[in-house]
């Protein structure tokens, strides 16, 4: 068991945590779905997830935005086209299916161990505010969270600066006393390259990139996530 992050509220004000693939499990909506889909669902998976990122990548470059839900459609319509072996027809219900992922199970339980110690817990995600809404709802996490976050406040994604900057106009806490946690490793290393202390949920034993922006700590779930009594 690798070693519990033990947060301490006289120095941390806030957690707020990436919202898809670190309290959604973003391959659900396909992966409960295998059976059907057949074969090609982990790769269905993959490139679905890989444009929806790629495409909030280039906008944010370009200077544009658009609606991260929109671009969680194009991305899966891209993936379908990739892989004729996929029935197209499984479309609208895997976007209903990932309009309200499961949540992980280590996922409740965190936020509810961080605000029994004191401290605010919060979403920070590329998700626009009804698709979190939803997601929020569907999983069981509303009332858990002191606030949930979306970039389109800012118009630009993640790792932007002025995405992570929306933490302190919303909860009042400077940056240097929150912890944001993301199994993301391209998020932690935009939210270290903003000034907060990142920590890295490697669910899936990943090896490191980003040296030069690395976490405070890397952790396999959130379980480790525990507050100084
Ligand atoms: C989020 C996705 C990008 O911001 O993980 O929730």
């Amino acid at each position: 068991m690798p070693a519990p992050v033990v947060l301490d509220p006289r120095t941390t004000g806030a957690v707020v945590f990436d919202a898809y693939g670190t309290l959604f499990d973003v391959h659900a909506a396909v992966m409960e779905r295998a059976a059907a889909i057949g074969p090609a669902a982990r790769a269905l998976s993959d490139l679905w997830r890989a444009k929806q990122l790629e495409y909030s990548w280039v906008l944010s470059l370009a200077g544009r935005y658009v609606p991260f839900w929109t671009l969680t459609e194009r991305a899966l319509d891209h993936a379908l086209a990739r892989l004729p072996d996929v029935d197209p027809g499984i479309r609208a219900a895997l976007l209903a299916a990932y309009r309200e992922l499961s949540a992980f199970a280590d996922a409740g339980p965190c936020l509810d161990r961080l605000r029994a110690g004191g401290l605010k817990t919060a979403i920070l995600s590329n998700g626009d505010p009804a698709m979190l809404a939803d997601a929020v709802s569907g999983a069981g996490l509303a009332g858990r969270l002191d606030a949930v976050i979306s970039v389109e406040e800012a118009g630009i994604f993640k790792t932007a600066p002025e995405a992570y900057r929306l933490v302190e106009a919303r909860l009042g806490i400077a940056p240097e006393r929150v912890v944001f946690v993301s199994s993301n490793r391209w998020d932690v290393a935009g939210a270290a390259a903003f000034g907060l202390d990142p920590v890295w949920i490697n669910r899936a034993g990943l090896p490191d990139e980003y040296p030069d922006l690395p976490p405070v700590a890397v952790v396999a779930s959130l379980e480790a996530l525990r507050v100084n009594p």
